[in-house]
């Protein structure tokens, strides 16, 4: 794989923001910009992941970008579509993604999105840029294709300037309400104490360059150490999805951000239950464009190695969990393994407080979400767990000082029979829906009668 020479990881970035402010676009625009400026092949397309090496980062950058004064293998883009699949995007080190565009529409502003994706980042403490996304929208644009954004800035009427200014300003605006301080990219200094600001456009490419650079300088210079990894050690990531797939049945998708994963490893995946033990049957990435006509969608490679996105195949993956842990055994003890997928399971990071009701969810991405939608509605947990309503959750609930308190509510989740016997005995009430804002509203609902 080109993309790891030596042992310096490629830096994973995390593409979010509201629904329709662009990410899948600027994405598009970065892989159509390298295939028509050099030759197609240099990005190469994974599994949930994009990974765009430094000879592109250098050639879309143009004079941006010196590519001598870099010794990191280039990028690998994570696309996020929605903000609950986001919330998977966890791993050993808290988030998943070394560093994130949030991609807001300059017409738009901040979003209900926009502000939830601030909040996992401030929560995970991941550095970020904003790219303010669709300038060529300002009325009067005149664009210039994939410019850097201060010669095409420079290029406009003083009208449009100013029309733009006032955007990026009300925008600059919002992130100090959210706690962030940001300023335009380039008036930036130290990109730890403030939030560079990229004027951009998916559709005309303008500010890619720059957007590309800033990331490539930010990855360099404050996250090199962090990229220096055993890449030839056992493999750890993380499952974004759970997929059926024709002809090997449960699969999973899933991001490697350390170490190598190889065809016949054992590798243990966080479940439902007990953690899975189990062989990798194949290693699978999207087969190139060229030959994309072919029957099959997938290549079958022998091994993959960190930063990357793959699909793994391997037999009892049923129980597996969006957002849990993979690791490959290596020559380290299974059960040791397992109990450390194990301790990261039970640490989600769901905000817990001394006193409150008890959630349980079926996966990790929708406890987080669930989670999320409690503290909007300012519901105390106590506890958060993934899997089905046992007699221990129950023994949990009864230790609610408050008896509006001792309630579980469970997502997506079966109540198992002796544990629905032992809620009747202790006067533990359970709910239980698989839709999110349904549970929170019978809570709320139960409290409203219980004090009238
Ligand atoms: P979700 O994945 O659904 O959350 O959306 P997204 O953020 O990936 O947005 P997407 O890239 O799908 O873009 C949404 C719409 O905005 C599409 O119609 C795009 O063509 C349009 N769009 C995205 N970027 C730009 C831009 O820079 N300029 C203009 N004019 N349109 C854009
Ligand atoms: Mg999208």
């Amino acid at each position: 794989e080109s993309e790891s020479p030596g042992d310096l990881r490629t830096p994973i970035v995390a593409v979010l923001g509201h629904v329709d402010h662009g990410k899948t676009s600027l994405l598009d625009e970065i892989r159509g910009s390298a295939v028509i400026d050099g030759e197609a092949g240099a990005i190469t397309q994974h599994i949930g992941a994009t990974a765009v090496p430094l000879d592109v980062v250098s050639e879309v950058a143009g004079s941006l970008v010196d590519p001598t004064e870099f010794d990191l293998p280039g990028l690998l883009f994570i696309d996020t579509p929605g903000h609950h699949s986001f919330s998977t995007l966890r791993s050993r080190g808290g988030a998943l993604a070394d560093i994130a565009v949030l991609v807001v529409d300059v017409n738009d502003g901040f979003q209900p999105q926009t502000e939830e994706a601030i909040r996992i980042l401030k929560d995970t403490g991941t550095p970020f840029v904003v790219a303010a996304n669709k300038v060529d929208t300002i009325p009067g644009w005149n664009p210039t294709e994939n410019a850097p954004i201060k010669q095409t800035y420079e290029a406009q009427t003083d009208r449009v300037r100013s029309q733009l200014d006032e955007k990026l300003y009300e925008l600059i605006g919002e992130l100090s309400g959210a706690g962030f301080s940001s300023d335009l990219y380039w008036r930036v200094q130290d990109f730890q104490a403030n939030i560079g600001v990229i004027p951009v456009s998916a559709m005309t490419g303008e500010g890619v360059p720059d957007l590309l650079t800033v990331l490539m300088g930010l990855a360099q210079r404050y996250m090199k150490s962090e990229m220096e990894v055993n890449i030839d050690g056992p493999g750890a990531g993380t499952v974004l999805e759970v997929k059926d797939e024709q002809g090997f049945g449960k699969t999973l998708d899933v991001i490697l951000y350390d170490g190598t994963v190889r065809k016949g490893d054992t590798i243990v995946v966080g479940a439902k239950n007990q953690p899975i033990v189990t062989e990798v049957r194949a290693l699978l990435k999207p087969r190139e464009l060229a030959e994309i006509r072919t029957e099959k969608r997938f290549e079958d490679v022998p091994e993959m190695q960190a930063a990357a996105g793959l699909k793994i195949a391997a037999p009892d993956l049923d129980d597996a969990m969006a957002g849990a842990p993979v690791r490959v055994v290596g020559d380290r003890d299974v059960a040791t393994v397992v109990e450390e997928v194990e301790a990261e399971l039970a640490e989600v990071a769901v905000e817990t407080a001394e006193e409150g009701v008890v959630v349980k969810a079926d996966t990790l991405g929708s406890l987080e979400a669930l989670a999320n939608a409690m503290q909007e509605a300012e519901i105390p947990v106590m506890s958060a767990e993934v899997g089905d309503i046992a007699p221990r959750d129950v023994a949990m609930a009864t230790t609610a000082d408050d008896d509006k308190h001792r309630t579980i509510l469970g997502f997506n989740v079966d109540v198992l029979a002796d544990a629905e016997r032992k809620a009747d005995e202790e006067n533990v009430r359970l709910f239980d829906s698989d839709v999110i804002y349904q549970l929170v509203e019978d809570y709320e609902t139960f409290v409203e009668e219980r004090e009238r």
